[in-house]
Order: C-alpha cells, then sequence, then structure tokens
C-alpha cells in the first residue's frame, strides 16, 4: 500500500502560484491521465471504504471523475453535489466559506431514501469547508454518512481533523 500511494504521490504534478501568488497547486490531471495512475488511486480508494455504501456522492467537479468510478466498482448509485443553480428539481443548499466570500452546493431535496449509507468523495480536502457543507446537506437530506473519501489531503489547512469532529471516517490516499 505505501508503495502503491508512491505511485500515486509521484503522478500528481505541482504548479506554483496558481490560482495566486504563494499556493502550491496540487494538480491531478497529470494522474487522471496515467492510465496505471487512474487505476491505481479508485483501487486504493476502495480499500479505504470501511462502511456499507449504497451510494457514492462526488462534489463538482473533480469529485465526479472518482465517484462512479469507486460506484461501479462497489454496485452503488451516484449522486451529484453540484455548485447551486445547476440542479433542475427542488433542491437544498447550503453555503460554504471561501477565502474571499463564499460558496453554495446543492442536492436534489429527494436525492436520498432516508437512512440511506452514502460515501462522501472528492479529489482533495484543504479547509475542509467544500467537504462539511457536503455533509450537512447529505444529512439533512435524511443520509446516513460515515465515510469521507479524498485521494489528497492538505494537513497543514487542518479539514481533514476539522470533518473528523463531524463524526464520520475521514481518508485520504497522499498527505
Ligand atoms: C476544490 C477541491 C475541493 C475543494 C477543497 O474544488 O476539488 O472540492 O476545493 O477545498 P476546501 O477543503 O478548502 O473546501 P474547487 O472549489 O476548486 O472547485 P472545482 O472542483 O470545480 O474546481
Ligand atoms: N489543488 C487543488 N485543489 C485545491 C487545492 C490544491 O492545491 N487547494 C484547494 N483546492
Amino acid at each position: 500500500a505505501a508503495a502503491a500511494n508512491d505511485d500515486i504521490r509521484r503522478r500528481i504534478r505541482t504548479i506554483p502560484d496558481f490560482p495566486k501568488p504563494g499556493v502550491q497547486f496540487r494538480d491531478i490531471t497529470t494522474l487522471l491521465l496515467d492510465p496505471q495512475g487512474l487505476q491505481l488511486s479508485v483501487e486504493r480508494m476502495l480499500d479505504q471504504i470501511a462502511v456499507p455504501v449504497d451510494i457514492v456522492a462526488g462534489i463538482e467537479a473533480r469529485g465526479f471523475v472518482f465517484a462512479p468510478a469507486i460506484a461501479l466498482a462497489l454496485g452503488a448509485g451516484v449522486l451529484l453535489i453540484r455548485k447551486d443553480g445547476k440542479l433542475p428539481g427542488a433542491t437544498i443548499a447550503e453555503e460554504y466559506a471561501l477565502e474571499y466570500g463564499t460558496d453554495r452546493i446543492a442536492i436534489h431535496a429527494d436525492a436520498c431514501t432516508p437512512g440511506a449509507n452514502v460515501l462522501l468523495v472528492d479529489d482533495l480536502i484543504a479547509t475542509g469547508g467544500t467537504a462539511r457543507a457536503a455533509v450537512r446537506l447529505l444529512r439533512k437530506a435524511g443520509a446516513t454518512v460515515r465515510q469521507a473519501a479524498f485521494v489528497i489531503e492538505l494537513p497543514d489547512l487542518g479539514g481533514a481533523e476539522m470533518l473528523r469532529g463531524e463524526n464520520l471516517a475521514v481518508t485520504s490516499l497522499v498527505q
């Protein structure tokens, strides 16, 4: 597993000063382009799943790459957590803080049957604001959320630790 995670780590590219000076942007496009990188990252995320899963919820946009791959392997469905204003049916939304200002994510109000076991998936957790809003939305919709799985965790920003305080397991492949 350690060797596999090194194989993932070295396929992630770091772009300095994006989207602004001082940020080291972890870029997964290079991981995804590489067939082994893509396969390994999905396999390793599957290895870390420790809860029953009926639905895999992916966060727009990069969570949409991993959620269906995991769902297909588990025989689960996919739930799209979208930026607010994109879903056509009745929605519930949750606001979260960005560095400057706020953003909102939404799901269809009827997306989960009560008690459905939902696994949250995204590419990366930084401050955890996005993931925490997602967990709150899913729980508001009646879902049971016991794990959130990421490819990358940025430990300095404390998001994964904060999210563990929401009473769920938080897993990542590389830190
Ligand atoms: C990135 C990333 C996570 C979120 C993590 O998405 O894919 O969803 O930020 O940041 P946080 O833990 O500080 O909330 P972004 O908002 O850039 O959207 P995108 O995937 O549409 O580019
Ligand atoms: N890479 C990708 N997405 C991000 C990052 C990063 O370094 N930080 C916050 N969102």
